[in-house]
């Protein structure tokens, strides 16, 4: 049997050790959906109590050396109907799709050639047996896989349909022109072509391998109805992204809390998109939650605070223990910017399905006024701001009282750092996974000690003799500072795997020589050593390696 790869080890590990499920598995399970288990919650509610913590309660330091200003919020996830035509997501919210013309299968446009790479098994046979990189292909063995593998893997190839005339354009295209490399997608569409003169070249359907039909939108909001009729005015949409509650609540809290231009508004929560192509585990999910926040500013200054979000949140990303090599920030391309963005830099990751190269992990958008100023079209209410300490500055400079009015009047631009939680959760499942065949669990989750489910395990070495009692005085000390398990079964060696398997740092265990010389052996994950550590100078060795 074929190793499983890392993701395989992964997903198992999740599921066998109680992070993730699948949603629903009893009844087959729901695609696109997962549900976050004993382990995976708590590791989830870690990334999020950081993020919380270090955006809202414990801001990041301004570049004028004092703590910026931001608040939290926590809005519906099911706003008015025209939050979602203000914000554009109503027109522009949609992937574009294209059905194959045979089996009806959907494939996300843009997603085709990676998915071809990634994901089609008459593609992937097919490359296995040769690579189109000359001028010259060798049309007998094409021939041969069409009239064998090629039937039963991709039945409505046109190489396979009518391998004949398939191959005839192929050659006049390519052979006899050994100069001419012919590239992987052309070679492709080729083979996925029957006629060429009267259709063009064709892309395959990564599961038959016939034509697909035009790229068309397919809509990513959720739908549900609001009211006792279940008609179009009673038309509902789960919220695609949490930001849009945060720009309806921007005039509220600018009334209401002490907040002044440059400040920010933090919230978490979930966020629904039917996702065409739910895929890699929880990466791509149909519900998932977000870590958003939206700074607003002046205009003038957006740039730099652009600047300054792109460093902060790399800087956010190191401090959960991701490597520095696994991350790096990409600048999206003009033709790539969301409908509302001016600028956009991703927040990517290595992950294991994407290596060598990244994917996205988070995007630091430039939104300009946007969003303000569409909801302040559609909703007929003002949502600009009057800079009181502009004024002033202004008027001490001499400015003329219409260019004081003028400027001291504006609607704010808007930075906004997003990031996906469930995604973050995965994030540290694949940093923090590491195999490790000398040790008996064979695999390990090298959790940074802050982001760890479980920190300690306190083990007696057997479950009498008076060890039981002191390893479970401890864990009452322990366990209302640390998140800690007692566990009295089994054979140590079994006790110390389980415990890696799911990323505990530290295992505590009571021995015999506890009864004599009150202390313990502290067993620390990633170094596998041990050290007898006093009773009384647990909770400071632990609180030394955790809250630091
Ligand atoms: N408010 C801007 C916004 O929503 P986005 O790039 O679409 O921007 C932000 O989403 C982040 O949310 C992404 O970087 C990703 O981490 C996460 N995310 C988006 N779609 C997701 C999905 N289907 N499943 C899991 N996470 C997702």
């Amino acid at each position: 049997m074929a190793e499983a790869s890392v993701m395989e080890k992964i997903v198992s590990l999740c599921k066998r050790r109680g992070f993730v499920y699948p949603a629903s598995e009893i009844y087959g399970g729901i695609r696109g959906f997962w549900d976050y288990g004993p382990l995976g919650v708590l590791l989830k509610n870690n990334i999020r109590d950081s993020w919380w913590r270090d955006m809202v309660e414990c801001p990041p330091i301004g570049p004028d050396g004092h703590p910026l200003d931001m608040v939290g919020l926590d809005s519906s996830i099911i706003q008015h109907p025209k939050t979602w035509e203000a914000s554009g997501h109503l027109a522009t919210f949609a992937d574009p799709m294209r059905k194959c013309s045979k089996c009806g299968h959907f494939v996300r446009a843009d997603h085709l050639w990676d998915m071809l790479a990634t994901s089609s098994k008459w593609f992937d046979d097919l490359l296995q047996e040769f690579t189109p990189i000359s001028g010259h292909i060798d049309t007998e063995r094409l021939m041969r896989w069409a009239k064998t593998k090629g039937r039963k893997l991709a039945p409505n190839l046109a190489l396979v349909r009518n391998p004949e005339v398939t191959l005839s354009w192929l050659a006049t295209r390519v052979n006899g022109q050994p100069d001419v490399p012919v590239e992987m997608m052309e070679f492709t569409r080729h083979i996925a072509t029957e006629q060429l003169n009267a259709t063009g070249l064709q892309d395959p359907c990564p599961l038959c391998g016939a034509e697909l039909g035009p790229s068309e939108p397919f809509k990513l909001m959720m739908e549900s109805y609001a009211g006792l009729t279940q008609t179009p005015d009673n038309k509902v949409y789960l919220r695609p992204e949490t930001a849009q509650g945060i720009f309806l609540q921007y005039k509220n809290i600018v009334d209401t809390t002490r907040v002044k231009v440059p400040f920010g508004v933090a919230q978490i929560g979930k966020s629904f998109r039917n996702e065409v192509t739910p895929r890699n585990f929880i990466f791509r999910s149909r519900e998932f939650e977000q870590m958003e926040m939206e700074w607003f500013c002046h205009p003038d200054e957006a740039r730099t605070w652009y600047e300054f979000w792109k460093t902060e949140r790399m800087r956010w990303w190191k401090s959960l223990g991701v490597k520095e090599e696994n991350l790096k920030l990409r600048d999206h391309a003009p033709d790539e910017l969301s409908h509302y963005s001016k600028m956009t830099v991703d927040i990517e990751y290595k992950y294991p399905f994407t290596a060598p190269d990244f994917g996205e992990l988070e995007g630091i958008a430039h939104r300009g006024e946007f969003d303000l100023t569409q909801h302040q079209k559609h909703s007929g209410q003002k949502l600009d701001y009057f800079d009181q300490e502009l004024q002033l500055k202004l008027k001490e400079q001499g400015a003329s009282p219409e260019e004081i009015k003028a400027k001291s009047r504006y609607v704010p631009n808007v930075i906004e750092p997003a990031s996906g939680l469930t995604r973050a959760v995965l994030v540290l499942l694949c940093e923090g996974y590491t195999a490790d065949p000398n040790r008996p669990s064979g695999e390990y989750m090298r959790f940074d000690p802050k982001m760890a489910p479980i920190k300690a395990g306190i083990f007696p070495l057997v479950n009498k003799d008076g060890m039981p009692e002191v390893a479970e005085k401890l864990y009452m000390d322990l366990r209302t500072k640390f998140m800690c398990e007692y566990d009295p079964k089994q054979s140590i060696g079994k006790r110390y795997a389980r415990m890696d398997e799911i990323g505990t740092p530290y295992c505590i265990t009571v021995d015999g020589e506890t009864l004599k010389d009150q202390s313990v052996t502290i067993r620390e994950r990633d170094t596998l050593q041990q050290q007898r550590v006093s009773l009384d100078k647990v909770d400071t060795y632990m609180t030394d390696r955790i809250l630091k």
